[in-house]
């Protein structure tokens, strides 16, 4: 047997090009386990149809045990004569129960559902392992607020001092990106869970098999409700392309920050030894190498997405082969994710912060300007003559290279007699972070109550 599962209407044989086209097993080998899993139910659904005797089954599914012994421990593999996964593995099945038994496994079934069947089974696993992964993340994340609770660092807006914000809160905003991205995950796994096999080319099952019995047995929730939507479909494909590169965009600004954090301008954070790279000429150099290829390989999810919806865009229904060009993408995005998202977590779990610069900086650069608006506001200013004001104040203090804080009671009488020297008071950063005590807002029992909510979401998944 050649591993090709179609002959009997060719003359010839293929040109050695076409078949170099066509040949898949380098990219869909690692889906055999799954298509010997759909190769077990599918064995019973022909038991129960009659077409397999007792025996016929029991011997077939001996043969796909050993066959899945030889998968794992690499006794069998695609030989350069099998076009795809299904062919190798009904070759390697023949090889052990032989061709009447071997040949009857087909009966009923299209490579069409099996591999739209195979696609959904690998991504719930893969989905699982990215969602573990992500949790380790958000572990990290969490603790790194938790050990800098109460330490202040400038809050910027077009990269410009704003105001000042706690450390712990600008960690915790890298985090629910992520908890979002989980469950997006979660829904996919939803939708995920509806089997196409049974499907057959596209036009459905015949010989009396049962498709729900099938899905039932692969752990799918269900069957889908038309053959050529389940064949045909590969939004859910697009869709996990999506959720991972949501992912890795996330990982990118969080890698963003780590970059500018590490600069010698900024200061706020020096990189863990094992976590960084050294330079081959600059003995000095302590380089963000792994924020750097996770801000990169996000360009790289980013056209998988891409790649992938440009492919399907122009399909008419049912099955073409355009469809085999899903497999290379989505796999090479988790792949991806899941060698950065260790990564990442080991980098943000020792990442060392120089609080006492991000505390010094924090004010810096006139971030009080709001706190000395409000501060009119609860003095009946009307908010936009109190803007005015502290505009004034800013433009006062640059002209005399001094800073709010700096400003004396003769230089706020001279700007407006509405600024008494009480004002001084709310223009600490300590009584900033204070005072913005809403919900989500950066007062530390604000933060302190995020942590715990962010915990709650984590636990139990
Ligand atoms: N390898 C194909 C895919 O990944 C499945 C095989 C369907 N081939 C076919 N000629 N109908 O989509």
């Amino acid at each position: 047997p050649s591993g090709q599962l179609w002959g009997g209407r060719f003359a010839g044989s293929a040109a050695e090009a076409m078949f170099a086209l066509s040949v898949s097993t380098h990219v869909d080998w690692r889906l055999a386990r799954y298509d010997l899993a759909g190769s077990r139910a599918h064995a019973g659904a022909l038991l129960r149809a009659g077409l397999l005797t007792e025996d016929e089954h029991a011997a077939m599914l001996t043969g796909l045990d050993e066959l899945e012994r030889r998968v794992v421990d690499g006794g069998f593999a695609p030989a350069p004569t099998d076009e795809d996964v299904h062919g190798a593995l009904e070759r390697g099945l023949t090889e052990i129960v032989g061709r009447e038994l071997g040949g009857r496994l087909r009966a009923g079934r299209s490579r069409n559902d099996q591999i739209a069947t195979l696609i959904r089974l690998w991504l719930r696993d893969a989905t699982a392992a990215v969602s573990d992964a992500v949790l380790d993340l958000l572990d990290a994340l969490a603790g790194q607020a938790e050990r800098h609770l109460g330490v202040p660092m400038p809050g910027r807006t077009h990269l410009q001092h704003a105001q000042p914000i706690l450390l712990s809160h600008h960690l915790l905003a890298h985090a629910w990106p992520l908890v979002r991205d989980l469950e997006r995950i979660d829904g996919l796994r939803t939708r995920l869970s509806v089997s196409p096999y049974g499907s057959a080319a596209l036009a459905g099952t015949s010989l009396g098999l049962d498709p729900v019995a099938v899905a039932a047995d692969l752990g799918f929730a269900g069957s889908v409700p038309n053959s050529i939507d389940g064949t045909a479909a590969r939004d859910l494909v697009a869709e996990a392309c999506f959720v991972l590169a949501q992912i890795a965009v996330d990982l990118s600004r969080l890698s963003e920050d780590v970059i500018l954090w590490c600069t010698h301008e900024f200061g706020y954070a020096v990189l863990d030894d094992a976590w960084s790279t050294g330079s081959s000429i600059m003995p000095q150099k302590k380089n963000p190498d792994v924020a750097e290829l996770t801000r990169g390989k996000a360009g790289r999810l980013i056209g998988n997405l891409a790649g992938l919806l440009g492919t399907l865009k122009g399909l008419p229904l049912a099955y073409n082969r355009d469809l085999q060009e899903d497999k290379e993408p989505v796999f090479d995005s988790v792949d991806q994710l899941l060698l950065l998202l260790p990564a990442v977590t080991g980098m943000v779990a020792t990442l060392t912060f120089r609080t006492e610069r991000t505390a010094a900086l924090a004010g810096g650069g006139f971030a009080l300007a709001t706190d000395l608006a409000d501060w009119l506001v609860r003095r009946r200013v009307p908010f936009a003559e109190a803007h005015e004001i502290s505009g004034a104040c800013v433009r006062w203090c640059e002209q005399r290279g001094i800073d709010l804080p700096d400003l004396g009671p003769d230089d706020l009488a001279a700007i407006d007699p509405r600024l008494s020297p009480e004002v001084l008071e709310v223009l600490t950063v300590e009584g900033s972070i204070g005072s913005r005590d809403g919900r989500g807002g950066t007062a530390p029992e604000r933060v302190r109550e995020q942590l715990e909510e962010l915990r709650a979401a984590c636990a139990g998944r």
